[in-house]
């Protein structure tokens, strides 16, 4: 798998590629980054990649020729190194929510071409002709795509069969379909006391259908309070047993 990132700051992306579960995952091979920078796609002396909005207004705009001279760059390189084609994809608020579903998806995948804006946005003639898809972190305004791409990369890698060992396993974690797409449950570690507070006794029982069942209504009363979509999606995909309904009644109306 790889991702080519198209950004104005690929220093940005040796956090994903250096450090923790991604960096180790890079270092062994699982998968690769290439970053391409658009300032070596222009052909002016000052490298010019953004221009004002046409209609006035404030900030820059990102121009089209030096992305789609980077995207056609990654394609290419894509290609001779006998990739699979990917999807090329924006990063914009105005873009799908990035979910686990699609962290899985892309998981499954060649990877994909992640071009990251900055300043106002990017010109809208390269997105209709170059961007297969846009996708969002949330709804809220970041002053470019690259911490977007990263959260995508991390979110994805990590996905990858053998980079994460038993300990860290994604399959117990939220939105998982091993855990129905609930939210995770609450962890606990040592002390078994902490300032008068100990940890809840099934945990400690040592018999794991007891803790199963106590992580399971912890994942449903955690989702039932903060998330109540995700059991509604979990019900529709009959992935609620009826233990679960059973126990989804003593919370009250509503759960
Ligand atoms: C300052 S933002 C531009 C915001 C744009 N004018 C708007 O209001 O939708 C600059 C760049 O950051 C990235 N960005 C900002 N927030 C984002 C988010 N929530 N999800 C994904 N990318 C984001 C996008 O690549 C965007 O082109």
């Amino acid at each position: 798998m790889r991702f080519d990132v198209i950004s104005l700051f690929p220093d940005m992306f040796a956090v994903v590629r250096d450090l923790g579960v991604t960096g180790r995952a890079h270092g062994q091979g699982l998968w690769n980054l290439q970053a391409w920078n658009p300032r070596d796609f222009t052909h002016d002396a000052h490298r010019t990649v953004d221009d004002r909005p046409y209609g006035g207004g404030p900030g820059m705009v990102m121009m089209a020729a030096p992305l789609a001279a980077a995207v056609q760059a990654a394609r290419a390189r894509r290609a001779a190194d006998a990739l699979e084609p990917a999807p090329v994809i924006l990063l914009s608020p105005t873009g799908r929510r990035f979910d686990q579903p699609r962290a899985q998806s892309l998981a499954a995948s060649a990877g994909a071409v992640l071009i990251c804006g900055r300043y106002e946005g990017v010109d809208q003639r390269f997105i209709d002709r170059h961007v297969d898809e846009e996708l969002s972190l949330g709804d809220f305004v970041m002053s470019g795509g690259e911490l977007a791409a990263m959260a995508i990369v991390d979110a994805t890698v990590r996905l990858l069969p053998g980079v994460l060992n038993d300990d860290e396993s994604a399959i117990q974690d939220s939105f998982n379909p091993a855990l129905s797409g609930l939210l995770d449950s609450p962890h606990y570690t040592r002390p078994e006391i902490y300032e008068g507070e100990a940890v809840p006794a099934p945990l400690l029982s040592g018999h794991h259908a007891n803790i199963a069942r106590w992580r399971r209504e912890q994942s449903l009363r955690l989702t039932a309070e903060r998330r109540p979509d995700l059991i509604q999606r979990a019900r529709e995909q009959g992935w609620l047993t009826p233990q679960d309904e059973r126990f989804l009644k003593t919370l009250g109306p509503g759960a």
